[in-house]
């Protein structure tokens, strides 16, 4: 299977040509201002499929938007792997700090990425990393190499929740039955540290609301007579953390799964520099868990942040005013053994008992979901392996992210099959967050690696 570097090599413009068109289109899903944007994604990725050699290709209606599913069935007896992704995006705000247009995706070159990285949304979660699965097979397609069977399945809300996937997914088991999971959507530890993500963590999502007097107030004539629902709102959740940042909610760390000391130690051999760490963030310290080391705590533990809050005067200059309401919206990640459904009542029931009186509190739970965890001794981790061996030269390791795709865990219990995370971006790809970008070494490594897994996969299952 030489020929895959050369097919990449007569045909790297088309695939980034490709998936610089892909990522012009704004299919950004939680505003519904994009949704002819998100749409007319979905039917792009539609026509890619088939042009890269699915026999059977559909988009499927949803409550939301569509998923689309391909298909390539050769032998029914040879085994069957089930790609996901996803081809929705973030919103690219605050535009103002994008150093070029997130919907006009240009290439530069970067520290980390000498090669040059393709900067826009979604660049590498996921347009692209979910792109270099169409071009791998597209490889296998047209040189003959594709050793088994293969589904699509790519859906445009993982960025809003995977709600009507996972109502999919429960309608089609059987459409969908598989022999392992496969999925670029999380990242590696470094160029020349490749890496396999064993581990997602799980999300609960929700929103808070505080409400004080009726109205909003004239500070001088009503303060510090009545509750303020900003200063209250801040009290509590100040109180969710203690001395040592841990957790205050009651039960909230009962059924955490705790690691054995041989796994930490484990762990703690993965290659990472504190400085490195902190300097590309321009932090001066590292805060969090006491007692846990970075690496543990953005990924064994479990964790509670504020992710945006609001109330009151925040116009230019000063008013003099007690608002009336202040939100506050909150996550939380969890690890395996912890219930999303079950952490979203405690924090409710805790957060409605921690309100003084003079407030009422409204608690509203958003999406959340389960987190992952995977062995390092399935067929499905060993083909992954053995891939990155091939086209990287060294042995993958393992690792858990602080990340979470919540449809994972429900894959596994709806569709019986393990995930793989095959994972070609770098944490500083920026994510999310303004300039995100993906290396073009990156994204071409990917396309390379894949069909090398399907081989393995393939043998090894027989
Ligand atoms: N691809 C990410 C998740 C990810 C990134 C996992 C890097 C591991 C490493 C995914 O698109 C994502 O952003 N997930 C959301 C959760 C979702 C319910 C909105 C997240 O992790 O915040
Ligand atoms: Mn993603
Ligand atoms: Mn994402």
């Amino acid at each position: 299977m030489q020929t895959i570097q050369s097919y990449i090599k007569e045909n790297k413009d088309r695939f980034l040509n490709e998936l610089i068109d892909l990522l012009k289109i704004p299919s950004i899903s939680a505003d519904s201002a994009y949704k002819s944007d998100v749409l007319k994604t979905a039917d792009i990725i539609k026509i890619s499929l088939e042009e890269a050699g699915c026999n059977h290709v559909e988009i499927c209606e949803t409550d939301g938007y569509p998923i689309v599913y391909g298909e390539k069935i050769i032998d029914k007896n040879l085994p069957t792997i089930l790609v996901y992704g996803h081809y929705d995006v973030q919103p690219p705000d605050p535009l103002g700090l994008w150093n070029s247009p997130p919907f006009e995706p240009v290439i530069q070159k970067t520290e980390l990425h000498p090669e040059g990285a393709i900067f826009a949304r979604g660049a590498c979660d996921d347009k692209g990393q979910m792109y270099m699965h169409v071009k791998a097979l597209e490889y296998m397609t047209s040189n003959n190499e594709l050793p088994c069977n293969v589904k699509f399945m790519i859906e445009g809300e993982e960025e809003v929740g995977s709600v009507n996937l996972a109502k999919y997914v429960v309608a089609n088991r059987k459409k969908l039955q598989n022999d392992v999971i496969l999925i670029s959507d999380t990242g590696m530890i470094a160029q020349d540290v490749p890496s396999i993500t064993t581990g997602l963590r799980g999300l609960s999502y929700v929103e808070v609301e505080v409400t004080g007097p009726n109205r909003d107030l004239h500070s001088g004539l009503y303060g510090g007579a009545v509750a303020n629902p900003i200063n209250v709102l801040t009290k509590m959740i100040a109180s969710l953390h203690d001395e040592n940042n841990h957790i205050t909610i009651p039960g909230f760390y009962d059924n955490v799964e705790n690691l054995s000391e041989a796994e930490r130690a484990e762990m703690a051999k993965a290659p990472f520099s504190l400085d490195a760490y902190k300097k590309s963030l321009e932090i001066n310290a590292v805060y969090g868990e006491k007692g846990y080391s970075t690496n543990e705590r953005n990924s064994i533990r479990p964790t509670l942040d504020v992710n945006g809050i609001w109330g009151g005067y925040t116009g230019e200059g000063a008013k003099t005013v007690i608002a009336s309401k202040a939100y506050a919206k909150i996550s939380m990640r969890l690890v395996p053994n912890q219930d999303w459904e079950e952490i979203t009542q405690l924090f409710k029931t805790h957060f409605e008992s921690i309100a003084p009186k003079g407030v009422t509190v409204r608690v509203t739970p958003h999406h959340g979901g389960q987190g992952y965890v995977t062995p390092i001794d399935s067929i499905g981790y060993k083909a992954a392996s053995k891939a990155y061996e091939q086209t990287f030269g060294k042995t993958p390791i393992p690792q858990r992210s602080g990340g979470s795709i919540p449809i994972v865990s429900l894959f596994e219990k709806e569709l019986q099959s393990k995930t793989i995370l095959m994972g070609f971006g770098l944490d500083s790809d920026a994510i999310h967050s303004p300039n995100e970008h993906f290396g073009i070494w990156n994204y071409l490594k990917g396309i390379e690696t894949i069909p090398w897994f399907y081989k393995y996969f393939t043998e090894l299952k027989k």
